[in-house]
């Protein structure tokens, strides 16, 4: 009796939910190889996106990119920071994907997406964020193009003679990116048997964990994020569920922002992960993708970026680190001697690097990102799919020159200019000048001291 019931209330949804819309049909087409939307994926994207003529030669280097600021200067110093490669999805979403695509199998028409009726679910919760090969191949091939673009830093005399370090998160991810990129290296200068070790480092990689003040104010305050919330329940993202809807056949209340996101992240994976524009990809068109891509952004934005203070300043430890080498490469360099660390390489997360890049001013919109500007911030220059791919890497490059030392800044390997300083290899001595204030400031331990007045 009861059964019947439900069942007859179901079909009255069903009946009532849609008439049917002319367009229902209107799935995108597979395009190539490629998914129309690859250039959405946030923090999920592939580094070839950013750099795409790596697709033809994994080995190319853009040698207008890595000339020195004049024939006359002689690289001296590299600090590289990397996020880990290309990675499963955590096993969060990965529950989420398995639930959709359920209900998707059980209850939606897929008359229009044929290729989903044979598409079978295979990832597992035990995948939980792991390293995939690819990811693998993203640091290996970093490795080597490095060499090439530095061939006096990343040298074999220098990794003999210990002037080569890595520093990692302790995350499995970034401890196999690590050795991945230490296996490029290898391979690159021909060299076998030598030693390179890497030590671990939280405090350092992963501060986003043990910043207490961005942990109660950020990480564990929903308000601190309210923004994402209003714009998930907001009617840019209700167009995108119901387009879904419409293209699935499902009542409108079996999609939710989650699945919308679920389906994303389906397509963005069974790309980065196997290379496959997967049918998945046929339910979300170019508009929904820029919608999908505002949201991700505006998550990154309150957690990691301009957001809150607090989210950036969550990273004066690194950026401390990372200017104590430079100035002591700087001074051993004016004292005529040699400089002792020629290379250091940190792999850490997406959310070591956005912090660093926003202290740093960079990619600063002139209006924050909110739940209610997506249509006038299509142009904006916050955009972590091109920022922190999968791989994304920050490359400090000290030069000595006749007239003095100079730095020079790459993100994914492309030149990059420091706000403030329009001289793509400015003078050293004038970069510390740009972030004086950073440098007799930004004190760690009193940043994120839960009672500390703003630093
Ligand atoms: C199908 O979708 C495309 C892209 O979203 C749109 O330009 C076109 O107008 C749609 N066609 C119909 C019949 O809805
Ligand atoms: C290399 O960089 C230059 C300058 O940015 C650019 O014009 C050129 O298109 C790049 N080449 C490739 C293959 O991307
Ligand atoms: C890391 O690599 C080792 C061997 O190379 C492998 O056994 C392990 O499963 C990998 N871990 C992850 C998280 O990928
Ligand atoms: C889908 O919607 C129907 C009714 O509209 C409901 O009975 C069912 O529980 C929903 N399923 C999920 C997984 O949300």
């Amino acid at each position: 009796m009861g059964f019947l019931c439900l069942l007859i209330i179901g079909i009255h949804l069903h009946a009532v939910t849609f008439a049917l819309p002319s367009s229902w049909c209107n799935v995108t087409s597979p395009s190539g190889p490629i998914p129309a939307n690859a250039l959405y994926f946030n923090t999920k994207s592939r580094y070839e996106e950013v750099n795409p003529y790596l697709m033809s030669d994994i080995l190319a280097i853009n040698e207008s990119w890595v000339k020195p600021p004049s024939p006359a200067c002689r690289a001296v110093h590299l600090s590289a920071i990397i996020r880990h490669g290309t990675r499963y999805p955590t096993s969060g979403n990965i529950k989420k994907m398995i639930q959709f695509s359920k209900l998707v199998k059980s209850r939606a028409d897929l008359s229009c997406v044929k290729e989903l009726q044979t598409w079978k679910m295979w990832y597992k919760e035990d995948m939980d964020g792991r390293l995939v090969e690819k990811g693998r191949s993203d640091h290996r091939y970093l490795a080597r193009r490095l060499i090439k673009s530095f061939p006096t830093l990343i040298t074999k005399e220098n990794i003999e003679e210990g002037r080569v370090k890595l520093i990692t998160s302790s995350k499995h991810r970034c401890v196999n990116s690590t050795l991945a990129f230490k296996h490029g290296v290898m391979e690159g200068l021909c060299i076998q048997g030598v030693d390179l070790p890497h030590t671990i480092n939280d405090e350092l990689m992963r501060f986003f964990d043990q910043c207490r003040r961005l942990l109660e104010t950020v990480e564990n305050n929903k308000d601190a994020v309210k923004e994402v919330e209003l714009f998930k329940n907001g009617p840019e993202m209700k167009r995108v569920q119901e387009k879904l809807a419409d293209r699935l056949q499902l009542p409108y209340s079996n999609v939710t922002a989650d699945s919308v996101e679920t389906v994303f992240y389906l397509c963005a994976y069974e790309f980065t992960i196997r290379g496959l524009n997967s049918p998945w990809c046929r339910l979300l068109d170019d508009a929904d993708g820029q919608v999908m891509e505002y949201s991700g952004d505006l998550k990154q934005f309150w957690k990691r970026g301009f957001g809150h203070d607090i989210n950036s300043k969550a990273s004066c430890i690194l950026f401390h680190d990372l200017f104590k080498r430079l100035d002591a490469a700087a001074n051993q360099i004016k004292s005529g001697g040699r400089v002792s660390e020629v290379v250091m390489v940190q792999v850490g997360h997406a959310e070591t690097l956005l912090p660093l890049l926003t202290l740093l001013d960079l990619f600063k919109d002139d209006v924050p990102l909110t739940s209610s500007n997506f249509a006038s911030h299509r142009g904006r220059a916050f955009r972590t799919g091109a920022i922190v791919p999968y791989a994304a890497n920050l490359l400090m490059t000290l030069f000595d020159c006749p007239d003095g030392l100079r730095l020079q800044a790459r993100l994914n390997e492309r030149p990059l200019t420091l706000p403030g300083l329009d001289d793509l290899s400015p003078l050293y001595q004038d970069v510390r000048k740009r972030y004086e204030q950073l440098l007799q400031g930004c004190d760690q331990d009193t940043v994120c001291m839960m009672d500390s007045s703003k630093n």
